[in-house]
């Protein structure tokens, strides 16, 4: 098995996995123009016959946020390490661009313990989240993720202040 950086070739496939898991709200649904946009954002895992195994995305706020995004290996490979070696190469891509601080928001908070990955309870404190993808979120009033970041949390955003979406985060919570 070998990770590298995702391909416009492999958008389909990102395509159709994500987008697996998004009826049950355990991915944000992705729509396949977005994919191809973004798709150098994705680092994908494959077979070493080159079957496409699963992909994460590495999103970039500024030199102070990134986040890891679409983390998903498909049902018949899990378990094999394929989820760990993709986000240690998307952990290794934030620290090559010198990012200090990586966020993300799951239901599967064990998972990225592992990996030095911290409870945010002041969602707040990520704006540039929340309002990327919160406010727009049909589950804004029953989100059942827990922030999480890795590294200092910044004390800068770039998207909207933290006054501007403390509503938000509260009516989320
Ligand atoms: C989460 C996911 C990417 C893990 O991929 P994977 O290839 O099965 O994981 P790995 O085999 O690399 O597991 C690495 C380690 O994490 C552990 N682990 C795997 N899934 C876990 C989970 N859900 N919770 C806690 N630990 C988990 C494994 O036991 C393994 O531990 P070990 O090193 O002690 O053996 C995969 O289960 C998945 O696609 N889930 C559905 C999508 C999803 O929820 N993505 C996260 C969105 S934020």
């Amino acid at each position: 098995m070998r990770v590298r950086k995702a391909l416009l070739h492999d958008a389909t496939n990102i395509y159709e996995l994500v987008n697996s898991l998004s009826h049950d709200g355990t991915l944000l649904r992705r729509v396949f123009a977005e994919i191809c946009e973004n798709v150098r954002d994705f680092t994908v895992a494959e077979s070493d016959a080159g079957a496409f195994l699963g992909c994460g995305a590495l999103h970039l706020y500024g030199p102070h946020l990134a986040e890891v995004r679409s983390i998903v290996v498909r049902p018949e490979a899990k378990g094999q390490g394929v989820g760990a070696k993709l986000l240690a190469a998307i952990l290794a891509e934030s620290e090559e661009h010198g990012i200090g601080c990586v966020c993300l928001f799951t239901r599967i908070p064990d998972f990225f313990f592992r990996y030095g990955f911290r409870e945010v309870t002041d969602r707040a404190a990520l704006p540039d989240k929340i309002y990327k993808d919160c406010q727009n979120c049909p589950r804004i009033y029953h989100c059942d993720e827990i922030a999480m970041a890795r590294g200092e949390v910044p004390r800068v955003s770039i998207l909207g202040t933290r006054e501007k979406v403390e509503n938000l985060v509260q009516i989320g919570a």
